[in-house]
């Protein structure tokens, strides 16, 4: 097998989160190679409706600690980067090129975040496979305002997610997934029966790790844990609410 094809397999089935970096600096040239071969993901009609605002400088770590509900990975990563949704580019091109653009809608907005998404996974997997380390950061949907404030995105520009990423100074066990079973469906889905769960899930509720994060939370069940903890309802409905407002704020939702 060619030698860079047994890596990145490698790279893909080994792969995990890493929260702690070394002081090893990630030098420009290499972040460089890995964002080139990130713009190579696919993107929508070749548009690429998206930017990636790369952050490096401390001080402005501490800006955006506190909007990414202070994850001190923040400040410890020596690279963090924001995926942003951008049509602000690609409609400045057209206004400059007598073509009206039609993308103030949740349509567009969701086609930008689909390209920045696809781009964010591609630099993600290009950082892993040099051995790099990455972790996602979901805050920035929670707080994009502040993230728009912070890195100064104009209209047209929303922040859908945030990587940071350094040389690794863990070395954390791979997390469990669901078997594929429970996930792949043949030509047309097939609903889950309450057996079904018990089976698809019964690998994860039995670890120690699971028990463990039930016990801690003082919750009955790990389910319990996901919907009183760490993703309530009340807190969903009321960052919805922002969201949906920083949409409109950014030009989005005019139709
Ligand atoms: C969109 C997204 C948002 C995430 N947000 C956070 C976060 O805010 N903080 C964090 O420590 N990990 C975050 N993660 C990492 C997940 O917790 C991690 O991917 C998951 O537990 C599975 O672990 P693995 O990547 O090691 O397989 C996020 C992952 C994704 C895809």
């Amino acid at each position: 097998m060619h030698n860079s094809e047994t890596m990145i397999k490698a790279t893909l089935l080994n792969r995990k989160t890493i929260r702690k970096y070394s002081e090893k600096p990630v030098e420009d040239k290499l972040l460089k190679e890995i964002l080139i071969k990130g713009c190579r993901a696919s993107t929508t009609g070749n548009m690429q409706v998206y930017s990636i605002v790369v952050t490096r400088d401390e001080a402005k770590k501490m800006e955006l600690l506190p909007f990414h509900f202070n994850q001190k990975i923040i400040k410890e990563a020596p690279v963090v980067l924001t995926f942003c949704a951008d049509f602000n580019r690609f409609n400045k091109w057209c206004l400059e090129r007598k073509a009206e653009p039609g993308y103030d809608n949740f349509l567009s907005f969701f086609t930008a975040a689909i390209d920045a998404l696809l781009v964010a996974q591609t630099v993600c997997i290009a950082a892993e496979d040099e051995g790099l380390g990455i972790c996602y950061l979901g805050t920035t949907t929670y707080m994009a305002h502040k993230i728009i404030e912070a890195l100064k995105l104009p209209r047209g520009v929303v922040p859908v997610t945030t990587v940071t990423m350094g040389w690794p100074a863990e070395n954390p066990d791979q997390p469990d997934r669901l078997p594929l079973e429970a996930v792949v469906h043949n030509e047309t889905y097939q609903d889950y029966s309450a057996e079904d769960i018990d089976g698809f899930y019964s690998e994860k509720e039995g670890r120690t790790d699971s028990k463990k994060f039930i016990a801690e939370n003082n919750k009955e069940t790990l389910a319990q844990v996901f919907t009183d903890v760490r993703y309530k309802k009340a807190d969903n409905v009321y960052f919805s609410k922002m969201f949906l407002q920083v949409l409109k704020d950014q030009g989005f939702m005019n139709h």
